[in-house]
C-alpha cells in the first residue's frame, strides 16, 4: 500500500527550511503532498496560485513530491485523502507548544490511523520563518541562502510590482 505524507502550511514563501523538512519527508513516503492553506485571516505576500507555482518549481528535482491547496480543516482534507502521516517541522522548543495542541486536536478529527510526524529542523534554517524573511527582503536585507534562488528573485519582482 502507498505511504502517502502530508506537509501542509501557508508557504509564504517557501524556505530553505521547508525545502529541507520537504526533501527529507519525500524520502521517508512513498509520496508526499505539500498542501498550501487557504487562510483568509494570515495576511500573505504571494496569492494562493503563486504560492502553489512557487512550491512546484522548487521541488521539481522531486518526482514523489505533489503540490495542492486547500482551505478549512485541515483534518478534512487528511480525511479524504488516507494521508498516513502529517509531518511537522520543530524548529525551536518554543514551537512544540503549539504543535502538541495541534497534534492532538488533529488526532481527534483524524478519521483513520493518521500520525503526525516531526523532523527536526535543519540547525542552519533554525531561526527563520517565512515573515522574517519578508521583514528582512522588504527592508533591504539579504535573503539568499535561506529560501531558494528562485524564491529571491520572485520575493524582488512582487516588492517591485508593490513599490509601482
Ligand atoms: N523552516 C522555516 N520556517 C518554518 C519551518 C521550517 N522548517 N517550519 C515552520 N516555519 C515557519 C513558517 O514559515 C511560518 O512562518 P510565518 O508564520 O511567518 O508564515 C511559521 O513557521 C509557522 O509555521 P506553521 O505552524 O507551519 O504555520 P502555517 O501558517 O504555515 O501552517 C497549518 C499552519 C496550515 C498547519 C495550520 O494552520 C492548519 O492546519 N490550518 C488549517 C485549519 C485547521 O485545521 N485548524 C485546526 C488545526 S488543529
Amino acid at each position: 500500500m502507498e505511504r502517502k505524507a502530508l506537509y501542509a502550511g501557508s508557504f509564504d514563501p517557501v524556505t530553505n527550511g521547508h525545502l529541507n523538512i520537504i526533501e527529507r519527508a519525500a524520502g521517508m513516503f512513498d509520496s508526499l503532498t505539500v498542501a498550501i492553506v487557504v487562510n483568509p485571516n494570515k495576511k500573505c505576500l504571494f496569492t494562493v496560485d503563486e504560492r502553489v507555482e512557487i512550491a512546484k518549481e522548487v521541488t521539481k528535482h522531486l518526482p514523489n513530491v505533489h503540490v495542492d491547496k486547500f482551505s478549512g480543516l485541515l483534518a478534512d482534507y487528511v480525511n479524504a485523502g488516507g494521508f498516513a502521516a502529517v509531518v511537522r517541522g520543530l524548529r525551536v522548543t518554543t514551537d512544540f507548544e503549539n504543535e502538541l495542541q495541534m497534534a492532538q486536536m488533529n488526532a481527534r478529527l483524524f478519521k483513520g490511523s493518521t500520525e503526525t510526524v516531526f523532523l527536526m529542523t535543519d540547525p542552519n534554517y533554525s531561526f527563520i520563518s517565512s515573515s522574517l524573511i519578508k521583514e528582512v527582503a522588504t527592508l533591504g536585507g539579504e535573503v539568499s541562502g535561506l529560501v531558494p534562488d528562485y524564491v529571491v528573485l520572485r520575493i524582488e519582482n512582487k516588492l517591485q510590482e508593490e513599490s509601482k
